[in-house]
Formats: structure tokens, C-alpha cells, sequence
């Protein structure tokens, strides 16, 4: 019980960053901040934002803001990775134990856990929300409506103001 009033805690924490951002790019980090600060197994959390490349080949995820330690993995094409499985397929992906998933892209050794949340503009993926946890299973069903809910929240912003 204590974890899901941290956890509506930070959601209404979270609902009052649209209002305040100067852009959507502060917005971003802010969000990171936030919830890498008030959520204690979110240990690395950041942006992918979608690059598109007219032409044949598929888009790539290039790294936006974030907080934790620097990833190799800057620009990820849309094939590879559990952040490439969330953005081609439009889909959340949780992964309790990140060794037994085939398609994981490590980014550091303490990483155990990752989720990752499509960001929509108007029905189309743009970009998504990526935490590492250092603890196994830390996304469960609370973690996910959080990071769902961020997730919308950006989208949203970005279709008022960016997009
Ligand atoms: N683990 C991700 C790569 C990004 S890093 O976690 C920051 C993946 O498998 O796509």
C-alpha cells in the first residue's frame, strides 16, 4: 500500500510538469528527474525520440534526455532492442529479467528489469519512455499506469506545442 501512494504521490507530480515546461525537451528532463528521483528502483530513465529516414530504410530511435549513467546505445534502429520492439510495435514492454530476453541491448551490468512506453502524436509513435531497474520485476501493473500516464502526458504536450 505504501508503494501506491508513493506512486499517486508522484503521479500528481508529474500532472503538474505539463503546465510548467518551457519546452518539450525541459518537459522530458524534468519527467526523468522526477521520477528517477521519487521512484527508488527507476535507476536509469530516459527518451527515445523517433527519426524518421525517408527512404527504405526504417526509422531509428535517437537518444533525448535523461538521467543516469551515459548508454552506448544513442541511436537504436527500429529492429533492434526491447526499444525498438516498443516503438515498431506501438506496444509497452516490460521485461522482469532482462537476460532472458533475446532481444535486450544492455546498458549497463546492474541493469535487471526495463520498461518501455510508445509516446503517440496523433495515433503515430514518436518516441518512448525508457527506465532500467536495478532490481528485477520492479514494473508492476502501478509502475506501468505510471509510466503509461507520463508517457500520454508528453504526447499530449508535444501535440499542443511541437507537433
Ligand atoms: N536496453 C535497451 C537499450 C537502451 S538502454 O537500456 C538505455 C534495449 O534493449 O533496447
Amino acid at each position: 500500500m505504501v508503494a501506491i501512494s508513493r506512486i499517486q504521490e508522484v503521479r500528481s507530480e508529474v500532472d503538474r510538469l505539463p503546465g510548467a515546461a518551457q519546452s518539450a525537451e525541459d518537459l522530458m528532463m524534468h519527467m526523468a528527474k522526477l521520477l528517477n528521483q521519487k521512484m527508488l528502483k527507476y535507476n536509469w530513465v530516459g527518451f527515445y525520440l523517433l527519426e524518421e529516414n525517408p527512404g527504405a530504410s526504417p526509422g531509428v530511435l535517437v537518444l533525448g534526455p535523461f538521467v543516469g549513467a551515459m548508454t552506448p546505445h544513442t541511436r537504436i534502429p527500429l529492429n533492434q532492442g526491447i526499444c525498438g520492439a516498443a516503438a515498431s510495435t506501438g506496444k509497452t514492454v516490460v521485461v522482469d529479467d532482462v537476460q532472458s530476453d533475446a532481444r535486450y541491448l544492455a546498458c549497463s551490468l546492474e541493469t535487471k528489469s526495463e520498461i518501455v512506453v510508445p509516446v503517440f502524436v496523433r495515433g503515430k509513435v514518436v518516441g518512448e519512455l525508457d527506465i532500467d531497474s536495478h532490481f528485477q520485476a520492479a514494473f508492476g501493473s502501478e509502475d506501468r499506469l505510471l509510466v503509461e500516464h507520463c508517457a500520454q502526458l508528453l504526447g499530449q504536450y508535444l501535440e499542443k506545442h511541437d507537433a
